[in-house]
C-alpha cells in the first residue's frame, strides 16, 4: 500500500520506517524543513535502537522516501497516518493545533478519497473532530476521507522491537472498509510473514497478534486507559517503598512476590524516582482533563500524580540525610535521560535532581550515555563526562537517576578509588544494599534497608 507519515519524531519515523520494511511504500513529510534535509543525508536525528537501521535498508530497498512538501506525501498515497506532536497546555489538556493543521492540509491538498489515521496520542473524541474538519476543510473539493484511530503502544528505546511485536493491535474505525484496509497494513506483522529485522529472523514465534476493532471513541480511551493505568501502578509501587522504609521491609522482595500473581503481572512494579518521558506524564493529565470536561473526578489518577511528583522530594530527603549541607558540595549524577536506551530527556526526573542541586549550589558533575548534548543546553554550568568512570573523580556522592546498564555494571571498587567519599544515593535501587555495604559504601536507596 502507498502510504503517508506526516510528523518525523519518534512515532512517525518508527511508524514509517517499519511498515516500509514491512513492504509497503512509505513517505515522511515534517513542517521541518531541516529534519527531512537531515534524514535524507542520512543522519537520524533521534536515538532509538535498530531506527538508524532500518530507515537506512528501507531506503535502499526504495521503501522509504522523505519530502517537505506534505501536499506531495498526501497526493502520492491511499493511507495518511498522523504523527504530529500533542504536546500540553497549562489546564493539562492536550494542544491538538497540530492535527487541525494536518486536516487542513489532508483536505486542501488530496486530490482522492484518502483513509485517514490518527498515530498520534489525543483524548477521546478527537477523532470526531478530525472529521469535521476534514468535512468542513474540502467542502469545495467535495472529496470524502476515512478516519481512523491506531494508537501506539511503542516504548522509547524498544520501539522498533515493539512495533514488530505488539501485544495487540487496535484500530477505531467508522466502517468495515477502514478495518479492511488497516489489517492489510499490518498484515505481515499480524501474520508473520516477514523476517523481523531486529534479530535477523530469529525472533521466537510469538502468539498470534490480536487485532482489537473498536469505535474510534473507545481505541482513543484505550491508549488513555493504558498508560495512565501503567503509570498508577508504579505509583503504587512507589508508594509500597515509602512504606516498606518506615516498617522496615524490602521492596524488591514485596513486588517480586505481587508480580507473581498473574493478575497483577510483574512489569511497572520498579520503585524509585517515578516515571517521566513525553508520555506519562502528559497523558495523565490529559485525561484527568478529559474526565473533568464530562464531569468525572478522576481522583485516583490524580493522586497517581502527587505520589510521583513527591518522589523528587522523597530522593533529596535521602541526599540532605545523607549530605547534610548540599552547597558547595562535588556531586555525580549517574543518568539525565528519562529512562535508559534513549536520549529524550523531556520531563526526564533526572533533570529535577539536576536542577535542585544547581538551586542548592552543589557542583554537579554528570554522565549519560546519550542524553549529555541535550542537557548541556539547558544546563551549562554543570560539567558532563562521557566516562561513567571520571564523572565520579573526586565525588562527594554518586546520585544514580537512570537505569543505563552501564550505569548497574559499574565496578564500585574501581569507582570508590575515585570518589572523595564512598557515598551512593540510589533512585532506581540497580544495587544490592548489602553488596555496596561490603565495598564500605554509605548506601540509600528506595524501599529497601
Ligand atoms: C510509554 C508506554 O509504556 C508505551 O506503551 C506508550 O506507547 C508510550 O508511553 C507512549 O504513549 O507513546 P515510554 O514513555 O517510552 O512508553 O516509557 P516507559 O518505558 O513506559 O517508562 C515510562 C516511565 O516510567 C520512565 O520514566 C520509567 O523510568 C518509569 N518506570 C517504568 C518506573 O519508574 N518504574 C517502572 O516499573 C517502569
Amino acid at each position: 500500500m502507498h502510504l503517508a507519515v506526516i510528523g518525523c519524531g519518534y512515532v512517525g519515523l518508527v511508524t514509517g520506517a517499519c511498515l516500509a520494511e514491512a513492504g509497503h511504500d512509505v513517505i515522511c513529510t515534517d513542517v521541518d524543513a531541516g529534519r527531512i534535509e537531515q534524514l535524507r543525508a542520512g543522519h537520524v536525528p533521534i536515538y532509538e535502537l535498530y531506527l538508524d537501521k532500518i530507515l537506512d535498508s528501507a531506503r535502499k530497498a526504495g521503501k522509504l522516501s522523505y519530502t517537505s512538501d506534505a501536499g506531495e506525501a498526501i497526493r502520492n498515497s491511499d493511507a495518511i497516518f498522523i504523527c504530529v506532536g500533542t504536546p500540553p497546555k497549562e489546564d493539562g489538556d492536550a494542544d491538538l493545533s497540530a492535527i487541525d493543521n494536518v486536516a487542513r492540509q489532508i483536505a486542501t491538498e488530496a486530490r482522492s478519497p484518502k483513509l485517514v489515521i490518527e498515530k498520534s496520542t489525543v483524548p477521546a473524541r478527537t477523532g470526531l473532530e478530525l472529521r469535521r474538519a476534514l468535512t468542513a476543510y474540502s467542502r469545495s473539493s467535495g472529496l470524502s476521507f476515512r478516519v481512523a484511530s491506531n494508537p501506539e503502544f511503542l516504548r522509547e528505546g524498544t520501539a522498533v522491537f515493539d512495533f514488530f511485536h505488539p501485544d495487540r493491535i487496535v484500530v477505531g474505525v467508522e466502517d468495515e472498509s477502514s478495518a479492511r484496509d488497516l489489517r492489510e497494513i499490518y498484515r505481515p506483522i499480524l501474520d508473520r510473514s516477514f523476517r523481523c529485522p531486529v534479530h535477523q529472523g530469529t525472533c521466537p514465534p510469538a502468539d498470534a497478534v490480536p487485532l482489537v476493532v473498536t469505535t474510534i471513541n473507545s481505541a482513543e480511551l484505550i491508549k488513555h486507559a493504558s498508560n495512565s493505568f501503567l503509570a498508577l501502578k508504579i505509583s503504587y509501587a512507589n508508594v509500597i517503598a515509602d512504606l516498606c522504609e518506615r516498617i522496615g521491609a524490602d521492596v524488591e522482595e514485596v513486588t517480586r512476590a505481587m508480580g507473581l500473581d498473574q493478575r497483577i503481572g510483574a512489569q511497572f512494579l520498579r520503585a524509585g524516582l517515578g516515571f517521566g518521558g513525553f508520555c506519562f506524564p502528559k497523558d495523565l493529565q490529559a485525561f484527568v482533563h478529559l474526565a473533568g470536561t464530562v464531569g468525572v473526578d478522576f481522583e485516583i489518577l490524580k493522586a497517581a500524580e502527587r505520589v510521583n511528583k513527591q518522589r523528587i522530594e522523597r530522593f533529596f530527603d535521602k541526599v540532605r540525610q545523607a549530605l547534610w549541607v548540599i552547597k558547595g558540595k562535588r556531586v555525580a549524577v549517574l543518568g539525565l535521560a528519562f529512562k535508559a536506551n534513549t536520549d529524550d530527556i523531556r520531563f526526564s526526573p533526572a533533570l529535577e535532581v539536576v536542577k535542585e542541586l544547581i538551586r542548592q549550589g552543589a557542583q554537579v558533575q554528570a554522565s549519560d550515555p546519550e542524553a549529555i548534548a541535550r542537557t548541556k543546553a539547558l544546563f551549562p554550568q554543570a560539567s558532563y563526562h562521557t566516562d561513567a568512570y571520571e564523572v565520579l573523580r573526586d565525588a562527594e556522592a554518586a546520585l544514580v537517576c537512570t537505569e543505563w546498564d552501564v550505569f548497574r555494571e559499574l565496578d564500585w571498587e574501581r569507582a570508590g578509588k575515585l570518589m572523595a567519599r564512598r557515598l551512593v544515593i540510589d533512585g532506581r535501587n540497580l544495587y544490592s544494599p548489602a553488596r555496596m555495604r561490603e565495598l564500605g559504601f554509605e548506601y540509600y536507596c528506595f524501599g529497601r534497608e
